[in-house]
């Protein structure tokens, strides 16, 4: 397993395991699974809905914890400094842990304490920079009170870190954001090589399992690119080793989901790959800037949020 040296000079595997859209049922023996071949980090959140079964496998497992590396998710309704702690702990309980390895803000945008899926403008309210910090403020108290070992953010912008840079007393660790062939992240990767932030990508196959709601129509595939079935053919491996190779070998981390016992196999096999420069080469050329989740359900009528405000034009 390829490990990443964070800020606090912590490591962190390269690989982890995505669990959204991890079905309860199914969630905990995918868990138990990947722990079992080799995944050390696994990639959690409270808006997943599963974190209690995610809970019992980690309970049950022969891994050492501090072989392990477990991430959670601050929800948008609890961004209150008042409400962090409780949220942070409730995962914790869920996850039967005592600390989490790092916890993120999910995103930046606000949403009414009581709601955890808006229906309307009315649940969300408007992000602003005041209350960014206070919630870092609360996130680093709680960093302070060693329930959580790294902050960092997910779906910020460079420029809404910079703001946490700027103002913070605990570096942001990690940010994670949306990354593939076809969403590149350039700014974002220099930007957090350059402040000693690791960067994990999400949605690294593109992310199929999304609600319907959430699809776009004519939207592109990464799982039938013919420069990646090339690249495929030649290492003799399969498209979904070649998408997370990539993103290794740019020495980020990256979160696949899988509940298929062949498919975790197979994801955990690109923790062993590296591509040359020739094939690097050719993947830098499929950037096209393109979102697979581009947080137009954050976007609905009256809402304060628009793509412009969300992404800061990165
Ligand atoms: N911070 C955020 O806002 C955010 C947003 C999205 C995701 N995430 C995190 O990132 C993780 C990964 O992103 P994602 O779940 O959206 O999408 P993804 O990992 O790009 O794609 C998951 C889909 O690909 C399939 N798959 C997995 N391995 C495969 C393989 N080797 N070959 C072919 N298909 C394969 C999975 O099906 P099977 O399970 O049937 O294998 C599932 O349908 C999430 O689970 C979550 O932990 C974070």
């Amino acid at each position: 397993m390829k490990y990443l040296t964070l800020h606090t000079d912590s490591k962190m595997p390269a690989l982890g395991l995505g669990t959204w859209q991890a079905a309860k049922g199914e969630v905990g023996q995918a868990v138990s699974k990947a722990l079992s071949i080799g995944y050390r980090h696994i990639d959690c959140a409270h808006v997943y809905g599963n974190e209690t079964e995610i809970g019992e496998a980690l309970t049950s497992t022969r891994v050492p914890r501090q072989e392990l590396w477990v991430t959670s998710k601050l929800w948008n309704n609890s961004q209150r400094p008042q409400d962090v702690r409780a949220a942070l702990v409730n995962s914790l309980k869920r996850l039967c842990l005592d600390y989490l390895d790092l916890y993120l803000i999910h995103w930046p945008v606000q949403i009414s304490h009581m709601v955890m899926s808006p229906q309307s403008a009315t649940d969300l309210i408007p992000w602003t920079t005041e209350h960014a910090l206070e919630t870092w403020g609360a996130l680093e108290e709680c960093v302070k009170e060693g329930l959580v070992r790294h902050i960092g953010t997910s779906n910020f912008s460079t420029k809404k870190i910079q703001i946490l840079l700027d103002n913070g007393t605990i570096r942001p660790a990690v940010s994670q954001v949306e990354m593939h062939p076809y969403l590149q992240q350039n700014r974002m990767r220099k930007f957090c090589a350059d402040n000693g932030i690791i960067v994990t990508g999400f949605a690294p196959l593109g992310s199929k399992h999304r609600p319907a709601h959430q699809i776009k129509e004519g939207e592109p595939s990464l799982l039938d690119h013919p420069d990646i079935i090339a690249i495929a053919e030649k290492y003799e491996t399969t498209l979904a080793t070649i998408l997370l190779g990539w993103a290794m070998t740019r020495n980020t981390s990256v979160i696949p989901k899988s509940t298929n016992p062949m498919r975790l196999q197979q994801n955990l096999a690109a923790a062993d790959i590296v591509l040359d420069e020739k094939d690097m080469t050719v993947i830098k050329g499929l950037d096209a800037g393109y979102r697979f989740l581009d947080g137009s359900h954050w976007m609905m009528e009256g809402s304060s949020y628009t793509s412009k405000n969300l992404w800061d034009g990165e």
